[in-house]
Order: structure tokens, then C-alpha cells, then sequence
């Protein structure tokens, strides 16, 4: 069993009169690799801050071992940052830069003329040298000491910011969107290299990252956060096989969310129709927000559809087709490798543990329609040509 390490204790934030963090409760486990997700200006980078000491919560406290460290700076905490622009010096060579933490701190040592006291002297040379190539062999830059940094690619810099953070031998690696400037292909390596990093150095990773499948990849545990507030804290299953509520479903890739009620367990009902599910405990005919991920419902004929609709687009994705289908008047997404041209009517069945049964909250009605579509696709694809213009590599 993991112990606990560090705890974010009723964390409350302010900026002006802004709420930014809204009494955030929080324990992360040593050795865990836990995500903070969430869009922008969640307060992710402010908890981050919190953690690592830059800057104080409103109120609430921060314990570090069950000690409360509020009034430590962040150099006495055995925390190290990397951040999203991490900034290598660019007159030193990539030893150099990875020696840099070691060669500003000094190390306590016994004073031999007095026992009781300890002195702070330097790292010795040879331990510099022993470490930093230690820390460029774990992220697969051994033999690129005497390299300038300039002559690095986006994802060899990236990983010389990890080194030159692991080299001081951190507790607890906190990292701020540290792959945010890397194309997507680099992106998912240095996620599986990330991971393998943490795992092999056995140290507590908080990463945060508004990329929902970075976070399920990556995670050990996820806290999906939105204007302030945790939505829901669990494992990448958890979250996205039981979102809390129609926030997370629809942050967690990609989820129909349709108005029902739970007539009686495991009994659900949806355009004034009944259809079997797997949930249970709430209250007779209890309005709910039913959640139905794309690739669970499958594409029958009309005859034998639970419900019947149109195909009102279609797109080819490579392993599936992206079909969007309109129930009267609420468009659904299915993901299906069957093609149904557009214009066709289709029955839809699903089966039981498709269904996943929500209580009602302040999101209800917000997401899960995707009328709107084709237009965020655009916009996604708009981003993705954008990211792939700025690749260096
Ligand atoms: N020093 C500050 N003064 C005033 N407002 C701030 C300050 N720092 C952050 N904020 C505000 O707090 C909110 C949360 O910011 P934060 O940087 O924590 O978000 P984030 O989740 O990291 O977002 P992003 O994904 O864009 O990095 C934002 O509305 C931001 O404008
Ligand atoms: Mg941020």
C-alpha cells in the first residue's frame, strides 16, 4: 500500500475578487502518477503552484508527510518543476545544463571539527559527472553531454528538462504540460517514455494537461477539474466508464448524453421508452442524465432498432466511420466500422451495460449533443494543421 505524501486540505484561492480555486480537497500517494485535467483556466497550474510553493492558497493548507508546509519556501520543499517553456540555457552544453541544479545547491555534511553542526559544501565533481550521466541515460541521451542544446530537436530538449529535474533526485516531479509544444507523434513517445521514467525512478509525478487522452494514458489517478472545482477524482477506468456527472462524460471523450428517467434499478427510460440497464439506487422515476459512449451502440435495421433514426453525416476516421445520427431532433454520435450513407434510416440497439445511468447536476443539458458537430471537428482539425506548422522536428 502507498502512503500518503502530500495533501491539499480545503484550498481555497482568490485573485482580485476572482474564484480560481474553489475549496480544493486533494491526498496524492508516494510514488503515484497523478494527472490534473482539465480545460483552460481551471486552476490547473495554480494547484501546481500551490504544491510546489510559489504561491499560498487563500486560505487552507498544504501538508508534505503530515507535516503542514505553507511557510516553506519552494527550495525547501523536496519538489522539483518542469515547466511547459522550460527554458534550457543555450550558451551551456546539455551536460552543463543538466548539471546546473547540482552545481547551485550545496549538500549538508557533518563538520569533523564539531560533530553537532553540519557544514554545506558543494557536490563533488565526480558525483556531478556520475549523476548527470546517470540522468541522460535514463532519458536516452547518453553520449550528448558536449552537444549545444541548439542542436536538439523539440523532443531531445524536452527530455534534457527532465533530466536537469530528475538529476536532484525530487521526491515529487511536478510537470506543467511539459509535451504542450511537441506534434502529436512526439507527443504519444514521450508519454509512454514519461511513464517508464516515473516508474523506473520511483517518484511521485502531479502532470497536468488539458489532453483528456494523455491523461488516461498516462495516469494512475485523474482529477478531472473545471472552473475551480474537483469534478471527480479516480482511476482513467473509473472516470471514463463512470463520469460523475455531464461535465466529465463529455470532457472524457466522446458521449451522447440524453434526458431520462430511472423508472425503477436497472430499468431506464428515454424518448418515452423503457430499456434495460445496470444501474440502480435512485429514486422511483428520478430524472437522469443517460450516457451512451459512440462505440457502444450498434447499428441495426429499422425493424429492429430500440429506437429508429436518420444518418445525417458521415465521416471516414480509419478504423470506424463517425456517423451522426438524429433521433428525433437530438443527434447522436455512433462509432461503427458498418458504413450507413447518409439519408438512411437505421434502428440503434444497446445493450444493457451501454447504458451509464448519471444523477442530474448543474452541466445537465450543457453537452452530449452533437448537432454542432461538423463545425467542432473543423476546429479540431484547424488546431491539429496548426500544431503540425509549428513542429520543429
Ligand atoms: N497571478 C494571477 N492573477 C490573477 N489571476 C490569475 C493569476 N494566476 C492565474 N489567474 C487566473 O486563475 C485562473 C486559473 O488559472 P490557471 O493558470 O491555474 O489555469 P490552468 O488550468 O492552468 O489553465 P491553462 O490550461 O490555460 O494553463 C485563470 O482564470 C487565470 O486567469
Ligand atoms: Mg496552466
Amino acid at each position: 500500500m502507498s502512503k500518503e505524501l502530500i495533501r491539499l486540505s480545503d484550498c481555497f484561492m482568490k485573485f482580485d475578487d476572482d474564484v480560481i480555486l474553489d475549496h480544493i480537497n486533494l491526498y496524492i500517494n508516494d510514488k503515484e502518477f497523478l494527472t490534473l485535467l482539465g480545460p483552460s483556466g481551471c486552476g490547473k497550474t495554480t494547484t501546481l503552484r500551490i504544491i510546489g510553493g510559489f504561491q499560498k492558497p487563500t486560505s487552507g493548507d498544504v501538508f508534505f508527510d503530515g507535516v503542514r508546509i505553507n511557510d516553506v519556501p519552494p527550495h525547501k520543499r523536496k519538489v522539483n518543476t518542469v515547466f511547459q517553456k522550460y527554458a534550457l540555457f543555450s550558451h551551456m552544453n546539455i551536460f552543463e545544463n543538466v548539471a546546473f541544479g547540482l552545481r547551485i545547491n550545496k549538500v549538508p555534511v557533518p563538520d569533523p571539527s564539531d560533530p553537532k553542526r553540519t557544514r554545506y559544501v558543494k557536490v563533488p565533481e565526480e558525483e556531478i559527472k556520475r549523476r548527470v550521466d546517470e540522468a541522460l541515460a535514463l532519458v536516452n541521451l547518453s553520449g550528448y553531454g558536449r552537444r549545444s542544446v541548439n542542436s536538439l530537436s523539440g523532443g531531445q530538449q524536452q527530455r534534457v528538462a527532465i533530466a536537469r529535474a530528475i538529476v536532484n533526485r525530487p521526491q515529487v516531479l511536478l510537470l506543467d504540460e511539459p509535451l504542450g509544444a511537441l506534434d502529436l507523434k512526439l507527443r504519444k513517445d514521450m508519454q509512454i517514455e514519461l511513464k517508464r521514467i516515473q516508474q523506473q525512478v520511483g517518484i511521485t509525478f502531479i502532470y497536468v494537461t488539458h489532453d483528456q487522452e494523455e491523461a488516461l494514458t498516462m495516469s494512475d489517478t485523474v482529477v478531472v477539474m473545471n472552473e475551480g472545482k474537483i469534478q471527480q477524482i479516480g482511476t482513467p477506468e473509473d472516470i471514463y466508464n463512470e463520469p460523475k456527472n455531464a461535465f466529465v462524460a463529455d470532457f472524457i471523450g466522446e458521449s451522447n448524453i440524453i434526458d431520462g428517467v430511472m423508472h425503477e434499478d436497472r430499468v431506464v427510460g428515454m424518448y418515452g421508452k423503457k430499456f434495460p440497464c445496470l444501474d440502480g439506487g435512485f429514486a422511483p422515476n428520478e430524472p437522469v442524465d443517460v450516457v451512451i459512449r459512440p462505440e457502444d451502440i450498434d447499428i441495426v435495421p429499422e425493424e429492429q432498432g430500440q429506437l429508429t433514426g436518420t444518418v445525417t453525416e458521415v465521416t471516414f476516421k480509419g478504423m470506424h466511420y463517425d456517423i451522426i445520427v438524429d433521433f428525433r431532433g437530438f443527434k447522436w454520435l455512433i462509432q461503427t466500422t458498418d458504413f450507413s450513407p447518409v439519408g438512411a434510416r437505421i434502428g440503434v440497439k444497446i445493450d444493457p451495460d451501454g447504458f451509464h445511468i448519471m444523477k442530474k447536476s448543474a452541466y445537465s443539458g450543457m453537452f452530449g449533443d452533437y448537432s454542432s458537430y461538423s463545425s467542432e471537428y473543423d476546429e479540431l482539425n484547424e488546431d491539429r494543421l496548426e500544431a503540425e506548422d509549428g513542429d520543429e522536428e
